[in-house]
């Protein structure tokens, strides 16, 4: 063997060493291939997105996920042009953005589309689309998600906001919304409009500072007071009445509930305002014809007492200082106001049944004989009879025919008992005996108040109601109570 064959040898060994190394290396890259490439295939199988590549108008891969949510099979969908699975309605649009894309012009790669299933049901998809090379030809590679919930959503959004626009828009009540210090409008609806005389457009350019041309001057200060403390999340009277000032000048009053919002991510105040200037001027006409009515019905009181008094000054003045005294005890008693008036007409009026008795028995300088003392006696009665046919708020009728009953029954004209007898009769009972003792008589010197006094004590509960008794022993011996010289 000489040099050159074990050159030769050492050249084939080496050869022979780097084909091995060779084949090894060869082996791993295709191993690592095989590796990666069962790893896309992992990806792309289990993705939740649709992955698919479309050339030429029609699938050439699509993954498990388009398969599943279309319905179809992958064979069914690779026999047909794609763009017959697409929504009728948007076709042109996904035909020219694929075109597009195709040919490397821009076009969104995301947007949403509409396809309809194997169940001829729509669903939405945004897709995601990029241009690639696919088998040596361009092609687009296509994420498609499913946004059918999202799509619902935004529908039920969409018809809850024009539900409730239509809401705003149409309702009778003004709605405004308003941020800052001083409230600027960022949102004014029609009825407000037209409430304040301006236009939506002037309502919601009006400056902050003007803002306050809108508001009743009297009511100004408690309006932004409470407007500027709701705002700060503070917790003001939530409704109340506010006058507006309209753009000709003229007043509206206005009923307004307002409460702090969020808009457009910024705190503001929201509020609901009601115009009630027809019913507050019907209120003020009904307070009007009240004090008519009540004025009519006290001259024509009057006028019953003067035509009393013309023929018996005695009764006139007695009811007066009666009428006094009675009022009296029944605020010493703590009775409502509207009671007091009822006890103010009814002891006003209560002996004009004495308009039916002779004036000379009214005025006679003696004592009476039992026979006059019945006709004096038909008085509680003839003076319910004269006045029962007016229609007082109180039983003024009543209250007179019984101001002359007593506790124990032993009263007239029917012998009423206890508490069958008006309340309002029982005080004007203790005030007409206390200021008749107390008076002259045509056929005796007074008695005096201290006589009185004594009387009504002595004969509490058998004559007189208790409660009565004390609240006018209170008046004079308390608080002083005199009768007024009239
Ligand atoms: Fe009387
Ligand atoms: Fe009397």
């Amino acid at each position: 063997m000489n040099d050159n064959d074990n050159d030769n040898d050492n050249e084939k060994e080496r050869s022979r060493d780097q084909l091995l190394n060779e084949i090894a290396e060869r082996k791993r890259v295709e191993e690592a291939l095989q590796d990666s490439e069962e790893k896309y295939r992992i990806l792309v199988e289990n993705s939740r997105q649709g992955i698919m590549v479309l050339q030429d108008g029609r699938l050439q891969f699509a993954n498990p996920r388009v398969v599943q949510h279309s319905g179809y099979s992958l064979t069914e969908l690779m026999s047909r042009p794609f763009l017959e699975l697409v929504h009728p309605e948007d076709r042109v649009m996904v035909a020219e953005r694929y075109e597009k894309r195709l040919k490397g012009e821009a076009t969104p790669e995301v947007y949403e589309f509409r396809f309809i299933d194997k169940q001829n049901q729509v669903q939405w998809v945004e897709v995601n689309s990029v241009r690639i090379t696919w088998n040596g030809r361009p092609a687009t590679l296509s994420f498609l998600s499913d946004i059918n919930e999202r799509k619902r959503t935004e529908q039920t959004l969409r018809e809850s906001e024009s539900k409730y626009r239509s809401l705003v828009n149409q309702s009778l009540h003004g709605i405004v919304i308003s941020q800052g210090v001083p409230p600027r409008f960022v949102f004014a609806n029609p009825a407000m409009a037209e409430i304040l005389g301006y236009s939506r457009e002037e309502l919601m350019s009006l400056p902050a500072e003007k803002t306050r041309d809108l508001v009743h001057p009297d009511d100004l200060v408690v309006f932004f007071q409470r407007y500027q403390e709701r705002l700060e999340g503070g917790n003001p009277p939530p409704s109340y009445v506010v006058r507006a000032v309209r753009k000709d000048g003229t007043v509206r009053w206005t009923e307004m509930v307002s409460n702090r919002i969020e808009y457009n991510g910024e705190p503001a105040v929201q509020a609901v305002f009601q115009d009630i200037t027809e019913r507050k001027k019907a209120e003020v006409d009904r307070i009007q014809n009240y004090e008519n009515l009540t004025r009519v019905m006290n001259q024509t009181i009057n006028a019953l007492v003067r035509t009393l008094g013309k023929r018996d000054p005695y009764t006139s003045t007695h009811q007066q200082r009666v009428t006094r005294l009675a009022c009296a005890i029944a605020k010493e008693m703590g009775q409502p106001s509207d009671q007091i008036e009822c006890i103010r007409v009814a002891g006003t009026l209560h002996d004009i049944g004495k308009i039916y008795v002779p004036a000379e028995i009214l005025s006679k300088p003696t004592s009476l004989t039992k026979a006059e003392f019945e006709i004096i006696k038909t008085h509680a009665q003839g003076g319910s009879e004269i006045l029962q046919e007016i229609d007082f708020p109180w039983p003024i009728a009543k209250i007179i025919s019984q101001h002359h009953e007593k506790m124990d029954g032993s009263g007239y004209p029917s012998g009423l008992k206890g508490e069958d007898i008006l309340l309002e009769a029982r005080i004007l009972t203790v005030a007409d005996v206390v200021e008749a003792m107390s008076s002259h008589r045509p056929y005796r010197p007074a008695l005096g108040i201290e006589a009185a006094l004594d009387d009504i004590t002595k004969n509490k509960r058998i004559l007189y109601d208790p409660a009565v008794v004390d609240a006018c022993l209170n008046l004079f011996r308390d608080r002083g109570y005199i009768f007024d010289q009239i």
